[in-house]
């Protein structure tokens, strides 16, 4: 059925260039068309125009946007939405003065989560996860990353996997999975952690790609977790199963995360808070994503990536939410634009450019994703009417969304 969106004060994001990223100086530019229709055909947009030329259209349902808003809806790029419990204890620890690697020598961190994980029933599990996920479609995302990495033994990070395999299935928002095995070496290689990763390589990526339960691969690639060399060795052993990189790099210090990750073609590299000019020269001319979650900055109180710096020399940048119970424990993206421009100073059409087609892009998939062009999967949001673009980034907490729509549904 289609869907005829009538009344719309503003349509933002449109785009029929054909690009796949939007890099350096057009990232401050985000087309707009006032008083504006748009129609679907089934899961995809078939048409927009100003409303002096609404067509009129037989058996379509029609919703009338009231002169809001119409936004692509976000692509979230980098999330850890299925974990068990949440961390409240370690937020009052660092509160009281721990630094997040000082909790995770204590055994807390990740280890912390991948225990409850193994207590936790695959069902329960997937229901918690999908509260995650239906708060994210009302904050207005419509495409997101999920990854494993709570698991850490096979038969858990499989568990994890499989119920990212049932959010795809069940929820109307558009899921891509990746395996993250070395996120931290499991307890039961402690010391030992050149076999734990002889074990993601010869055990879980094997299972993993078996079941085809993963779209990418991702290693934590920074101090005091996995090693550039044990980084490239996941990579190299994922893209033999048809597993493309995305990495976790320079969260804690500069890693070398960037540069193997650019060597290995990854699809985007992920973090950033500490950043170099030689890290920023290692991205020029790639098609590696750099990947910023200020939400991580913002809850660990870290140096934020230096957005503009990436920018201005021409980077292409993404933004995501890194949803997890221990750096970002929320995937409210709309805040996540907020942080862009409040903290790293990003306009807010570069941090919606970021968040939508840039992110589609950090996922590969932003021929499908990402901006309001013909042909696109219809996925957007409506908000209430806006004084401007400016105003979804500066009245970051005011809820202006009023209405969801993915795949051609209207779901909120
Ligand atoms: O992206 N940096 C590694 N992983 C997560 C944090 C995981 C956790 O603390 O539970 C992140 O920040
Ligand atoms: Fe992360």
């Amino acid at each position: 059925m289609s869907l005829l969106v009538k009344n719309i004060g503003t349509l933002v994001g449109i785009d029929e260039s054909g690009r796949l990223r939007v890099e350096g100086k057009d990232m401050a530019e985000i087309t707009t068309l006032e008083n504006a229709w748009l129609l679907t055909d089934g899961e995809r947009i078939k048409d927009y125009g100003t409303m002096d030329k609404c067509p009129s259209v037989e058996d379509c349902e029609v919703l009338d946007a009231k002169g809001g808003w119409l936004f692509p809806s976000f692509c979230d790029s980098h999330t850890h939405i299925v974990y068990a419990g949440s961390r409240e204890q370690e937020f009052l620890d660092k509160i009281n003065g721990l630094s997040y690697e000082e909790i995770a020598k204590r055994g807390g961190g990740i280890l912390n989560s991948a225990d409850r994980l193994h207590e936790t029933s695959e069902d329960e599990l997937y229901r918690q996860a999908m509260e995650r996920v239906d708060e994210i479609i009302r904050m207005g995302t419509g495409l997101v990353e999920i990854k494993s990495g709570y698991g850490l033994t096979l038969e858990d990070e499989l568990k994890i996997l499989r119920v990212i395999r049932r959010i795809k299935q069940s929820s109307p928002i558009e899921v891509r999975a990746t395996f993250l095995g070395a996120h931290a070496v499991g307890r039961a290689y402690k010391g030992r952690q050149a076999d734990y990763v002889d074990h993601v390589c010869n055990d879980m990526i094997p299972a993993v790609a078996k079941e085809g339960l993963a779209e990418f691969v991702d290693v934590f690639c920074d101090k005091g977790f996995f090693t550039v060399e044990e980084t490239a060795k996941i990579m190299e052993t994922g893209a033999k199963y048809g597993l493309r990189a995305k990495i976790h790099a320079n969260e804690l210090a500069v890693s070398g995360g960037v540069e193997v990750g650019v060597e290995h073609k990854a699809l985007s590299v992920d973090h950033l808070e500490s950043m170099g000019d030689e890290q920023i020269e290692a991205l020029r001319g790639t098609d590696t994503m750099p990947t910023m979650l200020p939400g991580c900055a913002f809850f660990l109180g870290i140096t934020y990536p230096p957005a503009r710096k990436m920018i201005d020399a021409g980077l292409a940048v993404a933004l995501a939410s890194d949803f997890n119970p221990g750096t970002a424990p929320s995937g409210n993206m709309r805040f996540v634009v907020s942080l862009a421009s409040i903290k790293m100073k990003m306009t807010p059409a570069e941090a919606i450019n970021a968040a939508t087609m840039n992110s589609a892009a950090a996922m590969g998939e932003s021929k499908n994703f990402g901006s309001i062009t013909r042909g696109k999967v219809a996925n957007f949001f409506i908000t209430k009417s806006l004084p401007s673009l400016a105003y979804l980034p500066y009245a970051h907490q005011t809820p202006i969304i009023k209405c969801v729509v993915l795949k051609g549904k209207r779901v909120e």
